[in-house]
Order: structure tokens, then sequence, then C-alpha cells
């Protein structure tokens, strides 16, 4: 039997390639030694600002983009966060042991609330406990994400031994999984990749728009002229080729960006040219599936129909545990 994964992500604008290193590409990864199931979260998007008229226009972006970018739907379930409703369900379960408390210190739910201050809705708040039964709905015991969403799954391990010590051993406590590069910065080297900062590189730019991006992303900051050495250690334009280049390339840039013999605009034309080789097939893949928006339908329907058997079952069991019938 092999361990179940879990993991979510938003339909609420452009992937980036933070998401795609960070997460979608470790995913595309576990498919084989992994029982895997994952989910394009549309109702964690509503609690932020989302349009209702274009939000069937996000999901299907966001499946093409994550079936492009290496998801196989025959080798795991793919599928819509709001077509197996029992994730729903049991976010009421586990509000009703879930401490306020927990919820108003987390992180995320912090920098939201500064982010949109005229909209902190309770949905906000309880974000992570619909995340906590996203995952536990399923029992799973791993959920490969980016390194910001570590604390909502230690709430979601807490939120198991608290089910578990008030209703009965009914869920595992999931474990985070991490892939090296946790945490990719934004293209001003100062805050992590995200939508919301537009600092970000779209898996589905152009070429063209990769390199006006590029051009203006941040370096090393203490080195002026071309001859100066710089740090690779504190360059965002490095990190991303120790996230996307050839071995060869890394080594290259990494020797030669210290020695001050590769300027930065060298050193972003090489960076330039990992990206393209990354992100072709998968813009390719794409174009396909948006010009065949119902294979990407099937695969979400199939998705939602394995989901919501093992969904179900959870229920059934939660709701006798809990004295429902
Ligand atoms: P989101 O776009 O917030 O739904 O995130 C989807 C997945 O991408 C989650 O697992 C995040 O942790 C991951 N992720 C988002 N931004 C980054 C980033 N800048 N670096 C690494 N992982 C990220
Ligand atoms: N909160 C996650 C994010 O913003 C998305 C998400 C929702 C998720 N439910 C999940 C991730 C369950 C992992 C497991 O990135």
């Amino acid at each position: 039997m092999k361990n179940r994964i879990f993991s979510g992500i938003q339909p609420s604008g452009d992937i980036h390639i933070g998401n795609y290193i960070g997460a979608i590409r470790n995913w595309a990864q576990m498919m084989d030694d992994y029982e895997c199931i994952f989910c394009i979260v549309d109702y964690h998007a509503m609690a932020g600002k989302y349009d209702p008229k274009i939000l069937q226009q996000r999901i299907m972006e966001a499946a093409t983009v994550n079936i492009a970018c290496g998801l196989d739907p025959d080798r795991c379930a793919f599928f819509v966060q709001s077509h197996v409703i029992e994730h729903t369900e049991l976010t009421w379960m586990f509000n009703c042991v879930t401490p306020i408390g927990e919820l108003q210190r987390m992180t995320q739910f912090k920098d939201k609330s500064k982010h949109q201050n005229q909209n902190i809705n309770v949905g906000l708040l309880d974000y992570p406990v619909l995340m906590a039964a996203d995952i536990l709905i399923y029992k799973a015991e791993i959920v490969p994400v980016g390194e910001d969403q570590i604390q909502h799954i230690e709430l979601c391990r807490e939120i198991a031994r608290k089910f578990n010590a008030t209703f009965g051993e009914t869920f595992p406590e999931p474990q985070a999984h991490l892939g090296k590069h946790k945490r990719i910065m934004g293209l001003d080297g100062k805050n992590k990749m995200s939508k919301s900062l537009n600092n970000y590189i779209g898996v589905l730019d152009t070429d063209d728009e990769i390199w006006k991006k590029l051009k203006s992303a941040f370096t090393d900051e203490n080195r002026i002229k071309k001859t100066d050495p710089g740090n690779p250690d504190i360059c965002n334009i490095y990190s991303l080729h120790d996230a996307l280049s050839e071995a060869d390339t890394i080594s290259e840039v990494n020797q030669d960006c210290r020695k001050g013999r590769i300027g930065c605009v060298d050193c972003k034309k090489k960076l330039h040219q990992s990206l393209s080789f990354h992100l072709t097939p998968i813009r390719d893949k794409a174009d396909f599936l948006f010009n065949n928006p119902d294979k990407v339908q099937e695969i979400l329907k199939q998705g939602a129909m394995k989901s919501k058997k093992i969904a179900e079952e959870t229920m059934r069991e939660v709701r006798i545990k809990t004295g429902f019938r």
C-alpha cells in the first residue's frame, strides 16, 4: 500500500514559477511513489478578492496549467474542491474543535488581513480549518507544499489530535513535505514570489515577457560594476538558476559570478534560456488543452468521482463518531 498525499492550489490568478518550483513540480515527481490527490481549491479563493463571473475560467486555467506542468490523471486524482462537497461538512465539524486563538495567530491570516483590510471575513480566519478538512477527509499522511504553508499543516495536525482525543482515533497527523526550493523569492528580491505582489514570472508568460521581467529583476545589490565579484548566495537570479538550470550551468555561473567573470545581464540571459527550456513544453501542452477544454473537464470529473468515494466513506465514519446519523 502506498502512502497517500494531498495538496491544493488556489485558482486565483496566474500560476507562477514559485508555485511550479515550490509545489507542482514536486507533486509531479511524487506520482509514482504515492497515492496522489491534487485539488483546485476554489472555496479557499472565495475568502479573498474574486470575481464570480470569471471564477470558472480561473478554475479551468489553473487546472490546465497544472496538467501541463505534469500532473497525470492516470497516476493521480485531480479535481475541484467544491465538486466534493464533503470538504465543507468536515470543516464545520473541525470548526467545533478548533480554538479561535489558534486561527488568529496564523501568519497568513495576519498578512492577508492587512492586505485586504476592508474584507477581513470569517472565511479568511477559517481558511486553515478548511485546509485541514481537505487533507484529513482523505486521511492523507503527506502534504507537499511550499514553506508558507507549514504553519497551516501544523494546525492541521493539532486539529487531527484534538478530534481524535474527543471522538476517538480517526485521523492521521499529516507531515508537510518540503522540496529543496521551498521559498522562491519574487523579482524584487525582497518578498516571496506571489500573485498578489505582482513580482512573479508566470508559467505561461512568453519568452519576450520573461526577458522584460528579468531585465529589471534584482540581483546582488552590492555588485555595481560588471567586473565586481558578486555573491551568488544572496542573488535571487542565482537561486533561480539553482532551481532550474543544468548542473554545469549552475556551477559555471556560481564560479564566474564570484570572480567577476560574468555580468548580471549575461547571467540573466542564461537563466532566460533555462526558463525557456522548461516552460516551452509546458506552454505547448497548455495551448493544446486550452483548445480542448473537454479533456480537462473530463479529467476533473473523473478525479472528483474517485475522491468523492473516499470523502463519503470518511464522512460516514465521522458522522457516527460525532453522534450524527
Ligand atoms: P497558492 O498559489 O497560494 O495556492 O500556492 C500553491 C502552492 O505553491 C503552495 O504549496 C505554496 O506553498 C506554493 N508556493 C506559493 N508561492 C511560493 C513561493 N514563492 N515559493 C515556493 N512555493 C510557493
Ligand atoms: N492554502 C494553500 C495555499 O494557499 C492551498 C491549499 C488549500 C492546500 N488546501 C490545501 C495545500 C490542502 C495543501 C493541502 O497554497
